[in-house]
């Protein structure tokens, strides 16, 4: 399974859980992949496609049972385990991650935060206190760490990577320059400005 997934099929599995999820709150038992493909502004046929990729998840004829849908899903995307995560780069980006308690209630846990500012290093966010980043490359390769995630500036990037790159699994990255992945390191670019783009497009372009 997962390495011959597509990538596009990947990236809508989180999208199938938000809508799961929802379904789950009004304690909906079955749901079609034409409901499904309603909430997602998809097609019956192309849901029915992309859980056929992961073998069969439902009954002809009887739908999907929500509970084990959303399950399988996290399963598939690993998310029926924890994550030790490391925060680089506490400015406005890095402190807003930091400070939405979500992301270690659903697994992803942040022991440490390094940042290069001395006014900044020593000052405890959610109860981590900030390391100089210094001692970044040290506490990777003391640490297993699976993810990094990457706020530095733009000018910092690279150099950031160069420590990063091969000693944790995953970088998410926040950082405007895209990152590349290596056979060790898997990387997710984060562009918070494509959806704003998008929406300017569609408010400039209503009928
Ligand atoms: P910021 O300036 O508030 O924070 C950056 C932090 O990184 C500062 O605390 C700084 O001391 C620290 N830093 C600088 N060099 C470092 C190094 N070598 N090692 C460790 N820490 C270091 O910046 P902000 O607004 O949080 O933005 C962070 C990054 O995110 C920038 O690259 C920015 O361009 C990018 N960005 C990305 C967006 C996206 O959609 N992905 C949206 C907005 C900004």
């Amino acid at each position: 399974m997962g390495n011959d997934i597509s990538k596009v099929v990947i990236k809508r599995l989180p999208r199938y859980l938000r809508v799961l999820e929802l379904f789950m709150e009004r304690e909906v038992e079955r749901v079609s992949s034409k409901e499904l493909a309603i909430k997602l502004g998809s097609t019956a046929s192309q849901v029915r496609q992309d859980f056929n990729c992961f073998g069969d998840f439902g009954q002809h004829g009887y739908g999907y049972k929500v509970k084990d849908l959303y399950a399988k899903i996290k399963e598939i995307l690993g998310l029926n385990k924890k994550y030790s995560c490391i925060l680089v780069g506490a400015g406005n980006i890095g402190q807003a991650i930091i400070n939405y308690s979500k992301f270690s209630n659903i697994g992803f846990d942040i022991e440490a935060i390094f940042d290069i500012n001395p006014k900044l290093v020593g000052v405890s966010f959610r109860g981590i206190e900030v390391c100089d980043v210094e001692n970044l490359d040290d506490y990777i390769q003391k640490n297993d760490i699976d993810i990094a995630i990457l706020c530095v500036p733009e000018i910092q990037t690279l150099q950031t990577y160069e420590i990063l790159k091969n000693k944790v699994r995953g970088i998410w990255n926040f950082a405007t320059v895209d990152l590349n992945p290596t056979d060790y390191t898997s990387v997710e670019n984060v562009h918070l400005n494509d959806g704003l783009f998008t929406l300017v497009y569609f408010i400039n372009n209503r009928n």
